[in-house]
């Protein structure tokens, strides 16, 4: 009698333990993906339906994204997408024609990839990894976008970036402000650009870091002239922390108070 009354709390808690899993896997997104393949399908029946209407076409209506466009990279090397064999504004904005049909609009038959870039990673598949990787800007998540970096239309960009005119770094200052200085004591490895220490789209490193060691800074460091470089007990350093570890060079961004990058 004992033992049966145990065996049946014993059901009733494993029980519990599976509601509780199940309802878990609810709030943790367990209908989350399937939210989105409805959203995929969805797409995927309006690109069915939808044909192709060429360039000219939009043209008609949307006379400054058309003149933009002829100066951005895209228009310049005449991607074509091997996989659906659509050509200009399409690539990025699908099929067109029901959006034509309708007379335009927002939201009328047409991808907006400022909402999802899912259609970019058609053709830069790599990026869609390195969004993945452990530190990342939130873009999969749907917090950011390509267009906050990048001008995909081609206005105001640097060759060969589609970032700012005046340089990656304009471009991450926008969010960044504390970054942009100016600084007392600046650190000159700035002027290269941000990427040369982030990886900005992921990275498998913390702050999306390009290493996770003294060999971010050592690239430079071994030839810059470096006051220290002789000092021992700097070269022990190193072994235990990473340069910019409390203690060591926390500024590394540049500072008002310490001409050693200190804090
Ligand atoms: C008959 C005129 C017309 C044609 C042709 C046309 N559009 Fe539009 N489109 C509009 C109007 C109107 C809007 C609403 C926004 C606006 O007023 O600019 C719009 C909006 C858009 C948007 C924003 C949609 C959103 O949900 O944010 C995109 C992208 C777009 N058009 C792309 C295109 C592309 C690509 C083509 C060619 C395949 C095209 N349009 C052809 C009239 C047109
Ligand atoms: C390389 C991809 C790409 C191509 C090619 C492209 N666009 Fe776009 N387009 C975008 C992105 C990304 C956005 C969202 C930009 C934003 O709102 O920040 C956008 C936005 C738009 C909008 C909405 C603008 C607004 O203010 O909301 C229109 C209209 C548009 N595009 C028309 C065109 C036309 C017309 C062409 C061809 C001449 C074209 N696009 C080619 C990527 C592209
Ligand atoms: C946080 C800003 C940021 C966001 C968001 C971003 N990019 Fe970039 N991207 C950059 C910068 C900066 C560079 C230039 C890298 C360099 O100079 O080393 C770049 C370079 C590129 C390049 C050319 C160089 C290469 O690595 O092939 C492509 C293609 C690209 N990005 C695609 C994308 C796409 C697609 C998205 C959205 C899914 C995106 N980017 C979102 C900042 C960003
Ligand atoms: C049809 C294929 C295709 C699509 C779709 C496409 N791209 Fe590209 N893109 C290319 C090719 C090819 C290059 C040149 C080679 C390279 O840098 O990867 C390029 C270059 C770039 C570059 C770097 C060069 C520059 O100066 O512009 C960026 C940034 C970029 N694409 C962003 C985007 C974004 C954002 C989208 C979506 C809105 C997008 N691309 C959609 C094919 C495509
Ligand atoms: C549209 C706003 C925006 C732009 C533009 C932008 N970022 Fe970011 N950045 C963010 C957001 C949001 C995060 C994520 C913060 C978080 O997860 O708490 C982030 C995170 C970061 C981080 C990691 C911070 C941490 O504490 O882990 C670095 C490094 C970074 N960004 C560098 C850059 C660089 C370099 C550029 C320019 C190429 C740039 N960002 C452009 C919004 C932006
Ligand atoms: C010389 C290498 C280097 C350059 C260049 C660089 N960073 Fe960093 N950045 C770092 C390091 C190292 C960290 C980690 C600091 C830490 O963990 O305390 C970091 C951290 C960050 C963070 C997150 C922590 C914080 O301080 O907010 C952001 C955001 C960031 N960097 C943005 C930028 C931007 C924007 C630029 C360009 C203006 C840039 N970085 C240029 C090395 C660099
Ligand atoms: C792109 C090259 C480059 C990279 C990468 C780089 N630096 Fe620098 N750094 C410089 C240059 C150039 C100077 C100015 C020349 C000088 O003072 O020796 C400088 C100066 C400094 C100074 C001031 C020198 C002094 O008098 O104390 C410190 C500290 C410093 N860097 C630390 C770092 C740290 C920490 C890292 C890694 C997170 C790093 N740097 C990565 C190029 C770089």
């Amino acid at each position: 009698m004992k033992t049966q009354k145990h065996l049946m709390f014993g059901q009733a808690k494993a029980v519990i333990v599976i509601l509780l899993i199940a309802i878990g896997l609810y709030w943790s997104g367990g209908v989350l993906p399937v939210r989105a393949d409805q959203d995929k399908v969805n797409k995927q029946l309006y690109m069915k339906k939808a044909t192709y209407v060429g360039m000219d076409t939009c043209a008609q209506c949307h006379d400054k994204e058309y003149k933009e466009y002829k100066l951005s990279t895209h228009a310049r090397i005449f991607v074509k997408n091997d996989t659906t064999g659509a050509e200009g504004c399409e690539i990025c904005h699908g099929p067109g024609s029901i959006h034509v049909d309708n007379g335009g609009g927002i939201g009328v038959g047409i991808i907006n990839p400022k909402k999802d870039p899912e259609i970019c990673f058609t053709c830069h598949t790599d990026k869609k990894m390195q969004f993945r990787l452990p530190y990342h800007h939130p873009v999969l998540e749907g917090k950011m976008s390509c267009t906050d970096c990048h001008d995909a239309h081609g206005i105001d960009v640097a060759p060969w970036t589609a970032t700012s005119e005046n340089g990656v770094n304009e471009v991450c200052f926008k969010c960044h402000t504390d970054k942009r200085g100016p600084f007392i004591w600046a650190h000159d490895a700035l002027k290269e650009g941000c990427t040369t220490c982030h990886q900005v789209h992921g990275s498998v490193n913390d702050k999306m870091l390009i290493a996770r060691d003294y060999n971010l800074c050592l690239r430079c460091h071994a030839t810059v002239s470096f006051p220290f470089m002789g000092d021992s007990n700097h070269v022990g350093q190193w072994q235990s922390a990473t340069c910019w570890s409390q203690n060591c060079h926390q500024a590394v961004h540049g500072s008002n108070f310490s001409q050693h990058l200190r804090y």
